[in-house]
């Protein structure tokens, strides 16, 4: 569940991260504004891990649109995530073909090897994890994806899954 603190964190946007959206507004015509939404969402995202409900406020009244328009394509796509993330997050496909070769043996696997349910994130702040549905990678699964690059890990299995947390630790604490 998402703390009281983290849903009330104040949000400023950078002059920066404005001219970013100012950029993207331009390329739509006048009047057309609503049109940048998801990329707009998705420089947020990128700026501050997560899409709360403050920041969801400030890109309504940047766009001026009523602020549940907002939220409605926010809660609408997998992509933004609606509480605080780990740096990294694995999406485990959870679709049938994935789970007929192990997907969900390797959600709990992740689950114990990180010692967070889904959703949650670990104590370093490195890691959360939660199933998906299907990544289009359904010969090769169980498969899961890592964003914002969306770099894909196929044919998992628990030793995969030990060198590729060993690797991304090593890469967050750099
Ligand atoms: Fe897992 Fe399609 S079912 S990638």
């Amino acid at each position: 569940m998402l703390r009281v603190d983290e849903a009330q964190a104040p949000v400023e946007f950078s002059p920066a991260l404005i001219s970013k959206f100012d950029d993207i507004v331009s390329r739509y015509p006048q009047g057309k504004q609503k049109s940048a939404l998801l990329p707009i969402l998705h420089l947020v995202q990128a700026e501050f891990g997560w899409v709360s409900p403050n920041a969801m406020d400030k890109v309504a009244e940047y766009l001026h649109i009523q602020h549940i328009e907002v939220y409605e394509v926010a809660s609408f796509y997998s992509m933004y995530f609606l509480r605080p993330q780990g740096k990294f997050v694995l999406e485990v496909c959870r679709t049938g073909p994935c789970c007929l070769v192990g997907a969900e043996k390797i959600m709990d696997y992740i689950e114990e090897k990180l010692g967070v349910k889904e959703g949650e994130v670990t104590t370093d702040g490195l890691f959360s994890w939660r199933g998906v549905e299907c990544l289009a990678a359904c010969g090769f699964g169980p498969v899961l994806q890592i964003g914002p690059e969306y770099t894909f890990y196929e044919n998992l299995t628990p030793g995969s899954v030990d060198t590729l947390i060993a690797e991304l630790k090593a890469k967050g604490h750099n």
